[in-house]
């Protein structure tokens, strides 16, 4: 039965993303880390797990860089699955309908924050 609190996890400062930029983490000890990243549209953040709905793996090959070239869709580097930002539904590639996995994020004093 939850006591109704929540770990919350400062991630990084709303101005250390640029609009359109993307950044990931990792949480916990290294074999049990919960990897994810954010991006950043406008004054919106939004976090996912970083977790291809087509293989389970990362979608980054190179660090903080999950979004394609325009910077208007998630991209998955390992086979070019596009995904919808403020929502990560899939638009197209191997995975197309699949879902990331959301997590709740919000911006506090200038913070962009993990609540789960
Ligand atoms: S692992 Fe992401 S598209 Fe294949």
């Amino acid at each position: 039965m939850s006591d109704g609190s929540s770990e919350r996890h400062v991630l990084c400062r709303f101005d250390e993303l640029a609009d359109g930029g993307s950044k990931g983490f990792a949480l916990g000890a290294e074999a049990t880390a919960l990897t994810l990243f954010v991006v950043r549209r406008g004054e919106k953040v939004f976090a996912y797990e970083n977790s291809c709905p087509h293989t389970g793996g990362p979608l980054d090959w190179v660090p903080d860089q999950f979004m394609d070239e325009d910077k208007t869709h998630i991209m998955c580097a390992t086979h070019g699955a596009l995904f919808r930002t403020e929502t990560g539904q899939c638009l197209d590639g191997p995975c197309i309908g699949g879902w990331l996995r959301a997590l709740p994020v919000k911006i506090e004093n200038d913070e962009i924050i993990l609540t789960r």
